[in-house]
């Protein structure tokens, strides 16, 4: 069915699991062997550490927050900028108190930052408490990797290897019980100039159609209310297949599985973003109104430094079709501001298709030179003060309209989910199909349900609803 790609049955042939289960049975400090996993990075992310827990669960673990508790703790990293490393790395530096207070706890690092070399050298060299590191390619070894650590009596370093292979049936512990993940694609071809994804996540590989929509079905049976389906480029699905199939056929046959819910998607590319998919989710009956479509500048010169394959025309023609077929539509985006040469006057064409567009919400990122990619060597003149100062300028823009866009929205009746409680007594929030926060009164055993609330009043990007 596809090329290139190979699909393989997840097995733990020499039962590593149950091993496993045995030692950590012995080493563990309480009744049942603790873990501790820390998530940094994207929902990608966040999806590998549910099968990570699903694996760990099988090995009989409970889970902890607290660091200080665990028998192992593992740190899922995220190689996106710099800042997100230094956080690893401070935090894993922490970590080094609690190992020399409890010799046999294992502490783990693996993730996106695991995949570059750079990284697990400085590791090795300076983290040597650090027993067990695997990258992204290696999450299904998982159970054989973990067993030789806590057995070889040395350290297990497992990166670098993409295989080009899907794994099915990985056990996963998924976090909530009414919101869920579903990556329906790993990796990236796309090679945006200043982005570190493809190296860390390799080439983009798409689960097989039947194994996506039968995942769907399942989390909708057992009660997943708001399903979000997962991808760098979820656009580009099913390009690895030989017999073609569209991201847009992929959500029109998950729309028809039976039940109340809502699908979400992230992330869409502009270059591969179709008509066919808009008028897809205009009439569907599950897909949310609302479309992240990361644009990261609104320059033609700047997005072809960042190869981005489109331009400010073609991204405003998808924009406008969208918003004539999806008149509800909430849009949020991406941005970089302060891409290595881009001028004040550059940045301004971003501040005005901020402006046309007018997002719901925006995720405002300051460029950071990632170690290997092509634009970690380019000219780049404009100071850190600059940046930031632009940077500022442009919250400041979307800001106001976010506020604007949340104030039209008072005396609508709306669907929401309701997510959970707030830190006001009798609060609770919950989020339109538009991803847009909603507080308001209620009891909690609403949580988790489908309600709708009339808005009665507008705070920058939060609301606030009252029970209909
Ligand atoms: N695949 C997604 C994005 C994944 S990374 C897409 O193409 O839209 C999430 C966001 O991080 C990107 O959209 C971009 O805005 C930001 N980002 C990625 N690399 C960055 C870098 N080197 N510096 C600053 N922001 C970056
Ligand atoms: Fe990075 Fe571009 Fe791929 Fe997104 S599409 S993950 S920004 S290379
Ligand atoms: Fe970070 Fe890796 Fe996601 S680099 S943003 S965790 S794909």
């Amino acid at each position: 069915m596809a090329n290139n790609i190979t699909y393989k049955e997840f097995s733990d042939e020499n039962n590593y699991t149950a091993l496993s289960a045995e030692v950590m049975s012995i080493r563990a400090r309480g009744n049942s062997p603790m873990a501790c996993i820390r998530t940094y990075g994207c929902q990608q992310n966040v999806a590998d550490s549910e099968k990570i827990k699903g694996m760990l669960f099988d090995m009989g673990f409970g889970f902890t927050e607290n660091a200080e508790d665990a028998d192992f703790i593992l740190f899922n990293t995220c190689a996106v900028r710099e800042h997100a490393e230094d956080r690893v790395f401070g935090n894993v530096g922490a970590l080094k108190n609690i190992k020399r207070k409890h010799p046999s706890v294992l502490i783990g690092l693996c993730g996106c930052m695991m995949e570059q070399q750079h990284v697990t050298d400085r590791l090795y060299k300076s983290f040597p408490f650090v027993g067990l590191v695997f990258g992204t390619h290696s999450l299904h070894k998982f159970p054989e990797l973990f067993y030789n650590a806590i057995t070889a009596g040395k350290r297990v370093y497992e990166t670098g290897v993409d295989d080009k292979t899907v794994y099915e049936g990985i056990p996963i512990k998924r976090d909530g019980t009414f919101k869920g993940w579903l990556p329906i694609m790993y990796g990236c071809n796309n090679f945006c100039t200043y982005c570190i994804v493809p190296y860390t996540r390799g080439r983009e590989r798409s689960r097989k159609f039947d194994d996506v929509v039968n995942e769907a079905k399942q989390m909708i049976n057992a009660g997943y209310k708001d399903i979000t389906l997962l991808g760098q480029n979820v656009n580009s699905y099913g390009k690895n297949f030989e017999e073609k199939v569209t991201f847009a056929q992929l959500l029109s046959e998950i729309d028809k599985i039976e039940g109340d819910y809502w699908i979400r998607f992230m992330t869409s590319h502009p270059k591969d973003c179709s008509k066919e998919l808009i008028d897809v989710i205009a009439g569907s009956k599950h897909i949310s109104s609302h479309l992240h479509l990361p644009f990261q500048s609104g320059n033609d010169r700047v997005l072809k430094a960042m190869n981005r394959s489109y331009n400010r025309e073609k991204y405003l023609d998808i924009i406008n079709y969208a918003k004539e077929k999806i008149p509800d539509l909430s849009l949020t985006s991406d941005i970089i501001v302060g891409f290595p040469g881009e001028t004040y006057e550059e940045f301004l064409d971003t501040v005005t298709l901020v402006k046309e567009v007018e997002f719901t919400s925006l995720f405002t990122f300051i460029y950071s030179p990632r170690e290997g990619t092509p634009a970690a060597k380019f000219d780049d003149p404009y100071s850190a003060a600059e940046k930031s100062k632009w940077f500022q300028e442009l919250l400041k823009v979307q800001e106001e309209i976010a506020a604007k866009r949340c104030a039209s929205m008072v005396g609508k009746t709306v669907k929401i989910l309701v997510e959970g409680k707030t830190d006001k007594d009798g609060i609770l929030t919950g989020r339109t199909s538009g991803n847009i926060i909603v507080d308001f009164p209620g009891e909690e055993n609403i949580i988790g349900e489908f309600a709708y609330v009339k808005i009665t009043k507008a705070r920058n990007w939060i609301l606030n609803g009252e029970l209909v």
